[in-house]
Protein backbone atom coordinates (compact mmCIF):
# COMPACT_ATOMS: atom_id res chain seq x y z
CA UNK A 1 0.00 0.00 0.00
CA UNK A 2 1.03 3.75 -0.93
CA UNK A 3 1.01 4.73 2.83
CA UNK A 4 3.60 1.47 4.40
CA UNK A 5 5.83 2.70 1.14
CA UNK A 6 6.09 6.08 1.93
CA UNK A 7 7.01 5.55 5.52
CA UNK A 8 9.69 2.75 4.38
CA UNK A 9 11.26 6.12 2.84
CA UNK A 10 13.84 8.05 4.81
CA UNK A 11 13.34 11.42 4.25
CA UNK A 12 16.77 12.37 5.49
CA UNK A 13 18.30 10.47 2.29
CA UNK A 14 16.24 11.42 -0.38
CA UNK A 15 17.24 11.67 -4.03
CA UNK A 16 17.33 15.37 -4.67
CA UNK A 17 16.63 15.09 -8.39
CA UNK A 18 15.06 12.50 -9.80
CA UNK A 19 14.68 11.95 -13.89
CA UNK A 20 12.35 10.31 -15.81
CA UNK A 21 12.63 8.59 -19.16
CA UNK A 22 9.27 8.17 -19.63
CA UNK A 23 8.61 5.01 -22.03
CA UNK A 24 5.98 2.66 -22.36
CA UNK A 25 2.78 4.43 -23.91
CA UNK A 26 2.38 3.06 -26.96
CA UNK A 27 2.49 -0.52 -26.22
CA UNK A 28 0.21 0.37 -23.25
CA UNK A 29 -2.17 1.31 -26.11
CA UNK A 30 -1.36 -1.62 -28.05
CA UNK A 31 -2.08 -4.07 -25.11
CA UNK A 32 -5.34 -2.90 -25.49
CA UNK A 33 -6.04 -2.60 -28.98
CA UNK A 34 -6.34 0.94 -28.82
CA UNK A 35 -4.52 4.05 -30.89
CA UNK A 36 -0.93 4.74 -29.54
CA UNK A 37 -2.02 8.11 -29.00
CA UNK A 38 -4.62 7.13 -26.35
CA UNK A 39 -1.32 5.34 -24.15
CA UNK A 40 0.53 9.15 -24.71
CA UNK A 41 -3.34 10.51 -22.91
CA UNK A 42 -2.96 7.68 -20.46
CA UNK A 43 0.78 8.82 -19.42
CA UNK A 44 -0.67 12.24 -18.42
CA UNK A 45 -2.26 10.59 -15.40
CA UNK A 46 1.41 9.51 -14.33
CA UNK A 47 2.77 12.42 -14.70
CA UNK A 48 0.40 14.09 -12.48
CA UNK A 49 1.11 11.52 -9.96
CA UNK A 50 4.88 11.30 -9.90
CA UNK A 51 4.38 15.10 -9.45
CA UNK A 52 2.65 15.31 -6.96
CA UNK A 53 4.38 12.18 -4.92
CA UNK A 54 7.68 14.25 -5.59
CA UNK A 55 5.96 16.78 -4.39
CA UNK A 56 4.61 15.07 -1.14
CA UNK A 57 8.13 13.20 -0.17
CA UNK A 58 9.93 16.30 -0.36
CA UNK A 59 12.02 15.38 -3.94
CA UNK A 60 12.89 19.10 -4.92
CA UNK A 61 13.76 18.52 -8.14
CA UNK A 62 11.93 16.08 -10.97
CA UNK A 63 12.97 16.09 -14.34
CA UNK A 64 10.87 14.30 -16.83
CA UNK A 65 12.20 13.55 -21.05
CA UNK A 66 8.92 14.49 -22.66
CA UNK A 67 9.92 14.75 -26.25
CA UNK A 68 13.41 13.93 -27.58
CA UNK A 69 15.12 16.15 -30.52
CA UNK A 70 14.89 12.21 -32.38
CA UNK A 71 11.31 12.13 -31.43
CA UNK A 72 10.62 14.13 -34.82
CA UNK A 73 10.79 11.22 -36.79
CA UNK A 74 7.64 10.06 -35.26
CA UNK A 75 4.35 9.96 -37.64
CA UNK A 76 3.80 13.68 -38.57
CA UNK A 77 -0.02 12.78 -36.64
CA UNK A 78 1.48 11.60 -33.60
CA UNK A 79 3.67 14.50 -33.28
CA UNK A 80 0.89 16.95 -33.62
CA UNK A 81 -0.84 14.64 -31.21
CA UNK A 82 1.80 15.11 -28.83
CA UNK A 83 2.30 18.64 -28.88
CA UNK A 84 -1.64 19.07 -28.44
CA UNK A 85 -1.12 17.00 -25.55
CA UNK A 86 1.70 19.18 -24.28
CA UNK A 87 -0.26 22.36 -24.94
CA UNK A 88 -3.32 21.37 -23.02
CA UNK A 89 -1.38 20.08 -20.33
CA UNK A 90 0.47 23.60 -19.99
CA UNK A 91 -2.14 24.95 -20.16
CA UNK A 92 -4.24 22.99 -17.36
CA UNK A 93 -1.52 22.77 -15.22
CA UNK A 94 -0.46 26.31 -14.20
CA UNK A 95 -3.16 26.27 -11.42
CA UNK A 96 -1.80 23.26 -10.04
CA UNK A 97 1.87 24.49 -10.32
CA UNK A 98 1.18 27.57 -8.51
CA UNK A 99 -0.99 25.93 -5.63
CA UNK A 100 1.55 23.61 -5.40
CA UNK A 101 4.75 26.07 -5.44
CA UNK A 102 6.15 24.50 -8.45
CA UNK A 103 8.31 25.77 -10.78
CA UNK A 104 8.70 24.94 -14.41
CA UNK A 105 11.66 25.33 -16.70
CA UNK A 106 12.45 23.38 -19.61
CA UNK A 107 15.71 21.80 -21.17
CA UNK A 108 15.76 21.41 -24.48
CA UNK A 109 15.96 23.41 -27.78
CA UNK A 110 12.72 25.01 -27.37
CA UNK A 111 12.41 27.19 -30.25
CA UNK A 112 12.32 24.46 -32.19
CA UNK A 113 8.95 23.80 -31.01
CA UNK A 114 5.52 25.14 -32.43
CA UNK A 115 5.33 28.94 -31.13
CA UNK A 116 2.23 28.73 -29.62
CA UNK A 117 3.98 26.04 -26.79
CA UNK A 118 6.72 28.39 -26.99
CA UNK A 119 4.85 31.36 -25.64
CA UNK A 120 3.06 29.03 -23.27
CA UNK A 121 5.95 27.60 -21.78
CA UNK A 122 7.38 30.84 -20.99
CA UNK A 123 4.22 32.22 -19.74
CA UNK A 124 4.08 29.15 -17.17
CA UNK A 125 8.25 29.56 -16.24
CA UNK A 126 7.41 33.18 -15.59
CA UNK A 127 4.59 33.03 -13.16
CA UNK A 128 6.09 29.89 -11.48
CA UNK A 129 9.79 31.78 -11.49
CA UNK A 130 8.91 32.20 -7.31
CA UNK A 131 8.00 28.68 -7.00
CA UNK A 132 10.04 27.11 -4.66
CA UNK A 133 9.31 23.99 -2.80
CA UNK A 134 9.83 21.85 -6.12
CA UNK A 135 11.03 22.20 -9.87
CA UNK A 136 9.53 20.75 -12.73
CA UNK A 137 11.96 20.31 -14.91
CA UNK A 138 10.42 18.98 -18.69
CA UNK A 139 12.91 18.09 -21.40
CA UNK A 140 11.39 18.76 -24.67
CA UNK A 141 13.23 18.72 -27.97
CA UNK A 142 15.98 17.30 -26.08
CA UNK A 143 19.01 15.75 -27.36
CA UNK A 144 22.39 15.31 -24.84
CA UNK A 145 24.71 15.23 -27.68
CA UNK A 146 23.41 18.19 -29.52
CA UNK A 147 23.49 19.89 -25.63
CA UNK A 148 26.81 19.06 -25.45
CA UNK A 149 28.19 20.41 -28.58
CA UNK A 150 26.55 23.16 -28.04
CA UNK A 151 27.99 24.26 -23.96
CA UNK A 152 31.48 23.25 -25.87
CA UNK A 153 30.68 26.15 -28.44
CA UNK A 154 29.47 28.56 -25.74
CA UNK A 155 32.35 27.54 -23.55
CA UNK A 156 35.07 27.91 -26.44
CA UNK A 157 33.67 31.40 -27.34
CA UNK A 158 33.49 32.57 -23.74
CA UNK A 159 37.49 31.87 -23.64
CA UNK A 160 36.63 30.52 -19.77
CA UNK A 161 38.94 27.81 -19.01
CA UNK A 162 37.93 24.74 -20.03
CA UNK A 163 36.85 22.68 -16.82
CA UNK A 164 33.94 20.24 -15.97
CA UNK A 165 32.62 22.89 -13.77
CA UNK A 166 32.63 25.67 -16.52
CA UNK A 167 31.29 23.59 -19.05
CA UNK A 168 28.16 22.53 -17.30
CA UNK A 169 27.40 26.05 -17.27
CA UNK A 170 26.60 25.75 -20.48
CA UNK A 171 24.21 22.97 -20.28
CA UNK A 172 20.69 23.27 -19.66
CA UNK A 173 20.63 22.44 -16.56
CA UNK A 174 23.20 24.85 -15.85
CA UNK A 175 20.98 25.81 -12.23
CA UNK A 176 20.21 21.99 -11.29
CA UNK A 177 22.02 19.65 -9.10
CA UNK A 178 22.96 16.52 -11.34
CA UNK A 179 19.88 13.25 -11.07
CA UNK A 180 20.51 11.15 -8.13
CA UNK A 181 18.31 8.85 -9.46
CA UNK A 182 17.41 7.65 -13.21
CA UNK A 183 14.45 5.76 -13.79
CA UNK A 184 13.49 4.03 -17.01
CA UNK A 185 10.18 2.51 -17.79
CA UNK A 186 9.01 -0.02 -20.06
CA UNK A 187 11.87 -2.63 -19.73
CA UNK A 188 14.06 -1.09 -22.25
CA UNK A 189 18.23 -0.96 -21.20
CA UNK A 190 18.94 2.58 -22.83
CA UNK A 191 19.53 5.78 -21.96
CA UNK A 192 18.88 7.13 -25.70
CA UNK A 193 20.60 10.31 -25.63
CA UNK A 194 19.36 11.43 -22.05
CA UNK A 195 21.61 13.67 -19.83
CA UNK A 196 24.71 11.56 -20.63
CA UNK A 197 26.82 14.47 -18.65
CA UNK A 198 24.84 14.74 -16.06
CA UNK A 199 24.11 10.85 -15.36
CA UNK A 200 27.79 10.60 -14.43
CA UNK A 201 27.02 8.93 -11.09
CA UNK A 202 23.09 8.69 -11.05
CA UNK A 203 22.08 5.47 -9.74
CA UNK A 204 20.05 3.47 -12.70
CA UNK A 205 16.67 1.97 -11.90
CA UNK A 206 15.40 0.09 -14.71
CA UNK A 207 11.82 -1.26 -14.49
CA UNK A 208 9.07 -3.48 -16.70
CA UNK A 209 6.34 -1.56 -15.76
CA UNK A 210 4.88 0.80 -18.96
CA UNK A 211 4.45 4.31 -18.34
CA UNK A 212 0.84 4.76 -18.07
CA UNK A 213 1.09 2.20 -15.33
CA UNK A 214 3.83 4.22 -13.43
CA UNK A 215 2.13 5.08 -10.51
CA UNK A 216 2.69 6.59 -6.63
CA UNK A 217 3.73 3.44 -5.76
CA UNK A 218 5.98 2.59 -8.38
CA UNK A 219 7.88 5.45 -7.82
CA UNK A 220 8.27 5.01 -3.95
CA UNK A 221 9.70 1.42 -4.72
CA UNK A 222 12.32 3.15 -6.96
CA UNK A 223 13.02 5.65 -4.41
CA UNK A 224 13.42 2.39 -1.50
CA UNK A 225 15.64 0.93 -3.88
CA UNK A 226 17.80 3.73 -4.74
CA UNK A 227 18.27 4.25 -0.78
CA UNK A 228 19.46 0.38 -0.69
CA UNK A 229 22.60 1.45 -2.98
CA UNK A 230 25.78 2.58 -1.52
CA UNK A 231 27.18 5.53 -3.90
CA UNK A 232 30.89 5.61 -3.77
CA UNK A 233 31.35 8.19 -6.59
CA UNK A 234 34.12 6.41 -7.53
CA UNK A 235 35.65 6.28 -3.94
CA UNK A 236 35.85 3.20 -1.46
C1 LIG B 1 7.48 7.17 -24.88
O1 LIG B 1 6.55 6.15 -25.11
C2 LIG B 1 6.82 8.39 -24.57
C3 LIG B 1 6.93 9.55 -25.29
C4 LIG B 1 7.77 9.71 -26.47
C5 LIG B 1 6.17 10.74 -24.93
C6 LIG B 1 6.01 10.98 -23.48
C7 LIG B 1 4.85 11.87 -23.31
C8 LIG B 1 3.93 11.79 -22.35
C9 LIG B 1 3.99 10.88 -21.20
C10 LIG B 1 2.75 12.67 -22.39
C11 LIG B 1 3.05 14.13 -22.49
C12 LIG B 1 3.90 14.61 -21.40
C13 LIG B 1 3.77 15.79 -20.79
C14 LIG B 1 4.73 16.21 -19.77
C15 LIG B 1 2.68 16.71 -21.11
P1 LIG B 1 6.52 5.47 -26.55
O2 LIG B 1 5.51 6.14 -27.37
O3 LIG B 1 7.90 5.45 -27.13
O4 LIG B 1 6.07 4.00 -26.17
P2 LIG B 1 6.47 2.67 -26.93
O5 LIG B 1 7.96 2.51 -26.74
O6 LIG B 1 5.70 1.64 -26.19
O7 LIG B 1 6.06 2.81 -28.36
Amino acid sequence: MLKDLIEKIDRNRLPQHIAIIMDGNGRWAKKRGLPRTFGHRAGIKSVRAVIECCREIGVKCLTLYAFSAENWQRPRTEIFFLMSLLSEYLKKELKELQENNIHLITSGDVSGLPEKIQKQIEEVSCLTRANSKMTLNLALNYGSKQEIVNAIKGLVKSKKEITEKNLSQFLYTKDLPDPDLLIRTSGELRISNFMLWQIAYSELYFTPVLWPDFSKDELCKAIIDYQKRERRFGAL
